[in-house]
């Protein structure tokens, strides 16, 4: 089969694999109709995640068809339309009964503080991703979901990573009616948070970035009032005056690891790796709200440390909260949305790129040309 294989930092290329088999009897075999690259891929493409290994298939957010069951998998049959979470997770641990499946602790024999995802660098667990004609699904029976009928395929690809952790961004938020919203980063999981942020009640919706093109996207897709933050001396003390110079009630990190706007933090976290990440975003969010507010990180960093700014998050009365999303766990409610069209996931996919040629998309994704939101892969084309 052909895969993208990582070679390197800012260096992937597609190669010819062997269609992974069944190796556990609740395993599937996926045909791999439609992929997408996310953020998450980019901190893996610039060779900032530990362990991650040459010949890696990325690829956490994928759709296919069932190619093949082991002899447990009881709720697939060969031919069905499914949509497969990101997180790989077992269903039945502590974690998984809690519906933290991003957090499940027996999928990944690498780490016990990291869950597991498709595609993620052996630090996750080392499974291949679905960047690839073909992947390997480990508890076939717990992760995937058939993809309902009335369901746009697109649609269907995006609630299995960035639009479900947009959603959730806005949840761990605990906005309530009238709330004041700041997102920062208006990449895909910045757009979905600011959209779903109305849907929770949100009174005001500002999203931060320093890319035209996609601040238009967040006001055009989801009615933000937006800010580049390279237009202000300070983009905090531009916040604080538009909230009354109180601060926002909540603010949602959609930026992560390789955040912008401080060159040492830059500096210190991606060219020496002094930090696991530069939270340059998750400060700036520390710093925009209100005493006794909530930040809501999505954003993804590294181990071990970051500079964050924790004694003033402690002495403002800050509630932080974080995880991986637990996909699937949004999914009922966002099929409500889409169904009702209040969510139009597939409009800010701006890229259809055939899987032969997704070292120019991871390129281009990375580099942020041709106004790039978010690339989705076709392999077979
Ligand atoms: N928690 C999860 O489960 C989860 C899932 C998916 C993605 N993520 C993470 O979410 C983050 C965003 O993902 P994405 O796909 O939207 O990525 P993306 O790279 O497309 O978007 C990030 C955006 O942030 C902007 N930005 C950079 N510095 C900034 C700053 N200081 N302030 C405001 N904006 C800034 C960039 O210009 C870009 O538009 C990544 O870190 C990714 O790893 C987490
Ligand atoms: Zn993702
Ligand atoms: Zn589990």
């Amino acid at each position: 089969m052909r895969a993208m294989v990582y070679r390197g930092p800012y260096k992937v290329r597609v190669e010819e694999k062997d269609i992974p088999p069944i190796e556990h009897p609740n395993d599937a075999i996926i045909r791999v109709t439609l992929a997408a690259i996310c953020g998450s891929d980019l901190h893996l493409y610039h060779g900032l995640m530990p362990d991650t290994r040459v010949g890696h298939t990325f690829g956490h957010e994928f759709i296919g068809v069932v190619e093949e069951v082991g002899p447990s998998v009881r709720n697939l049959k060969v031919g069905d339309r499914v949509m497969v979470p990101a997180n790989i997770y077992c269903g039945s641990c502590f974690y998984c009964a809690r519906g933290l499946y991003s957090n499940c602790h027996n999928v990944n024999p690498n780490a016990t503080a990291v869950g597991s995802l498709y595609g993620y660098s052996h630090t996750t667990g080392g499974y291949d991703g679905g960047q690839a004609e073909f992947v390997r699904v480990p508890f076939a029976d717990v992760g995937p979901s058939l993809i309902p009928e009335w369901m746009d395929e697109e649609d269907a690809l995006m609630c299995t990573d960035a639009l479900a952790t947009g959603y959730f961004g806005a949840q761990l938020g605990d906005i309530v009616e009238g709330d004041t919203v700041i997102v920062f980063g208006a990449g895909p999981v910045g757009l979905y948070a600011a959209k779903s942020a109305w849907l929770m009640g949100a009174g005001r919706v500002i999203v931060i970035d320093h890319l035209d093109y996609r601040l238009d996207k967040a006001r055009t897709f989801a009615h933000a009032e937006t800010y580049n933050f390279t237009e202000y001396d300070d983009i905090v003390v531009q916040m604080k005056k538009i909230t009354d110079h109180l601060g926002a009630d909540v603010a949602i990190d959609a930026v992560g690891a390789e955040a912008d706007g401080s060159f040492l933090q830059h500096v210190t976290a991606t060219k020496f790796k002094l930090q696991g990440g530069s939270p340059v975003a998750l400060n700036w969010a520390i710093d925009s709200v209100r005493k006794a507010a909530t930040v809501s990180v999505m954003g993804a960093y590294g181990p071990v440390f970051s500079a964050v700014k924790f004694g003033d998050a402690m002495n403002k009365g800050l509630t932080l909260n974080m995880n991986q999303t637990p996909m699937k766990r949004q999914w009922p409610r966002l099929f409500e949305h889409i169904k009702a069209g209040y969510l139009k996931p597939h409009e800010i996919i701006t890229h259809r790129i055939p899987l032969e040629h997704i070292a120019e998309g991871y390129h281009m994704f990375s580099a942020k040309l041709d106004n790039c939101i978010k690339p989705v892969i076709i392999p077979g084309s």
